[in-house]
């Protein structure tokens, strides 16, 4: 059974397709492409079935990088299923606590990361800032990672 991570923000459209790709795209060069299996999901059900923000497709075209995920909503199969539950910011890690309790481990990205400053991935729907996103999301990535192969002798 391969280990599975779910990348969660508000609306699956902006920061967690971005992270699910980023996070896929470092996983395939690290030749895991069969023992990690990545995912992600939306607290909200705002915009089931879309594709990633025109935002998120740019940043990570920029980057050599495509995720053609559409939005799904987060359900409490996902706590059960999900080995790794990684929330962008704590409103999602609520949203993610409030579904019940998770058999996983439930953290926010930038939690595996404390060189970084922020602890937070910031929300770009509205004010954007996608560039600052990303950089976030792959030094998250990056220490998520290395957390995984540690935890699971990969
Ligand atoms: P995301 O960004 O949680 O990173 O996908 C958002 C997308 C949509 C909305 C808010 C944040 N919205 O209010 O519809």
């Amino acid at each position: 059974m391969p280990v599975k991570v779910v990348f969660v923000c508000l609306g699956n459209i902006c920061r967690s397709p971005m992270a699910e790709g980023v996070f896929r795209d470092m996983v395939r060069k690290a030749g895991l492409e069969g023992e990690i299996e990545v995912d992600s999901a939306g607290t909200s059900a705002w915009h089931i079935g879309e594709y990633p923000h025109p935002g998120t497709d740019a940043v990570l075209h920029q980057h050599g990088i495509r995720n053609n995920h559409k939005a799904r909503q987060l359900g409490r199969d996902d706590l059960h299923d999900a080995d790794y539950l990684i929330a962008m910011d704590r409103e999602n890690l609520d949203g993610i606590r409030r579904l019940g309790p998770s058999d996983g481990e439930v953290a926010l990205l930038l939690d595996y990361a404390p060189g970084v400053e922020e602890t937070e991935v910031p929300d770009p729907y509205y004010g954007g800032g996608f560039d600052t996103v990303y950089e976030l999301v792959e030094a998250g990535s990056r220490a998520l990672l290395a957390h995984i192969r540690q935890r699971e002798g990969l």
